[in-house]
């Protein structure tokens, strides 16, 4: 029998946290077909990868590539990093259902700008990303403050009854056409007015859908616990599964109460399906916030909209080069972005390494000067946290990256290297794997990745993007349920 690919003696981690085994692993169209000892079949292409680590393909669960799976297709931050899959729309913000007239709201101009909003309904960013091909899948979250921008004048209120009606139709509709379910971003000023009703009543929805409620909760600082019972209680209410958006202990006041956070993720765990994603950094990238203006901890800024001249610098050297406060030198660079270094080690490692977290880049693909979690989160945690510090065994880094994401964001099929599944892979070099982007030089390459298969295509190989470009639009297809995925434990 002949195949379309062989890949021959591979070490296969496959996604489930189990030990990694020596295997062959055959793909005919766009599935894997066989795994085990299959000698010497006819294939198309036969790959030789002794001594090489294969596993499924990265599923970043928290990104914001909205726009740019359609406007850079090619996506080669996340392709190089051996990602497969994107999930868009965290943080409350997505790019459909959206139309807009004038200013993009903070922060959906993360996402781009005033032109990149043309998806009126989920219908049509669907049909766009079919039309550009993304080299990789596309799973997609409606963002809560992007449905607040189609029907409120204001955001500095909450939402009205038929105000939360409108936005539930929306809503209804977005999750009818495929969408994974709904993403808040409380911690901004354009939802952090929106009280438990409004939450509510649109978590119920996402929960009658049978999909996922992300949130980036409304405080990630000294109010952090109560901001996770808070995402708790909505969740259990809507009967919705909950991941909390890059979980961290925020401001240097709050350093150290990793554990807290964590026995209390514990806690919900035991009742109600929680999980969180991170990333493998100490500092946070978003826009320039003056509530998190302060002199506790760096602040680099980097891009101003009125003074572009002054971006890739400190916010300390700008305010001393301009004579004002921290906080007037902010106010005069808004809108603007920010790299805030407000963690821990300590506490980013222990979120990290916990049973309940995945990992997710939150790059910002639109920033100049990104953080460097765009283009190395990935490698990150499994060079230099697995093989180098031994934080965590790297088939439970995988795990993280590949299983437990395809199986909380309900991704069939994805995830897992098994007979059946879709043919997303990565074959890499362990030894030579390493991220290479840095706060000062943040686009760069991974090194180590030598394949990348999505779909049944290779999309990437030794540190080139080929085509076709083979990446899809992944649908809601299973009801997920809001059971602990852990009983008892
Ligand atoms: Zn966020
Ligand atoms: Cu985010």
């Amino acid at each position: 029998m002949s195949h379309d690919l062989l890949i021959r003696r591979a070490s296969l981690i496959d996604g489930s946290g189990r030990e990694p085994f020596i295997a062959d692993v055959a793909i005919d169209g766009d599935r894997i077909v066989a795994i085990g000892d299959l000698g010497h079949p006819d294939a198309r292409e036969t790959i030789e990868a002794q001594g090489l680590v294969l596993t499924p393909g990265f599923i970043d669960v928290h990104t914001h590539d909205d726009t740019n799976v359609i406007r850079t297709p090619q996506m080669l931050p996340k392709l190089s990093q051996g990602v497969t899959t994107v999930v868009v729309g965290n943080c409350g913000i997505s790019a459909s259902p959206v139309r807009l007239s004038g200013e993009v709201p903070d922060p959906m101009n993360l996402l781009g700008r005033a032109e990149d909003f043309r998806y009126p309904t989920f219908a049509a960013y669907a049909e766009a990303i079919e039309q550009a091909q993304p080299s990789v899948n596309v799973a997609a979250l409606i963002g809560h403050t992007s449905l607040r921008s189609q029907v409120m004048d204001r955001f500095d209120r909450a939402a009205s009854d038929p105000e939360i009606a409108a936005m539930r139709e929306q809503l209804e509709t977005a999750l009818a056409e495929g969408a994974l379910g709904m993403s808040s971003g409380l911690a901004y000023r354009n939802a952090y007015h929106a009280p438990t009703a409004e939450m509510n009543t649109l978590v119920e929805t996402v929960g009658r859908a049978g999909g996922v409620y992300t949130t980036h909760l409304r405080d990630e600082f000294a109010g952090l616990p109560e901001a996770m019972d808070e995402a708790f209680a909505t969740a259990r209410h809507g009967r919705a599964p909950l991941v909390i958006s890059h979980l961290k202990c925020a401001g240097a006041g709050n350093w150290g109460n990793a554990p807290k956070a964590l026995s209390k993720l514990d806690d919900a765990a035991r009742a109600h399906g929680v999980h969180c994603d991170c990333y493998p950094y100490t500092a946070g990238s978003s826009t320039l916030d003056l509530g998190q203006v302060t002199d506790e901890i760096d602040i680099f800024i980097t891009w101003s909209d009125p003074h572009p001249e002054m971006a890739r610098q400190p916010l300390k050297t700008i305010a001393e080069q301009w004579g004002l406060s921290l906080m007037d030198a902010a106010r005069r660079l808004q809108p603007a972005g920010a790299v805030y270094h407000n963690m821990s080690e300590a506490d980013m490692r222990q979120v990290l390494a916990h049973p309940l977290s995945m990992v997710g880049s939150d790059g910002l693909p639109n920033d100049p000067h990104p953080h460097p979690r765009l283009w190395g989160a990935f490698p990150r945690v499994l060079a230099h946290y697995s093989r180098d510090l031994k934080l965590l065994p790297l088939t439970e880094a995988v795990r993280k990256m590949t299983g437990l994401s395809a199986a909380n964001f309900g991704l069939t099929d994805r995830g897992e290297i098994r007979v059946g599944a879709f043919a997303d892979l990565v074959l890499f070099d362990l030894d030579a794997l390493e991220d290479t982007a840095t706060y000062t030089t943040p686009i760069a390459q991974a090194s180590g990745i030598e394949l990348v298969i999505v779909n049944g295509v290779i999309g990437y190989r030794q540190g080139k993007a080929s085509e076709p470009r083979a990446g899809r639009l992944l649908r809601r297809q299973v009801r997920l349920s809001a059971r602990p995925s852990r009983p008892g434990s």
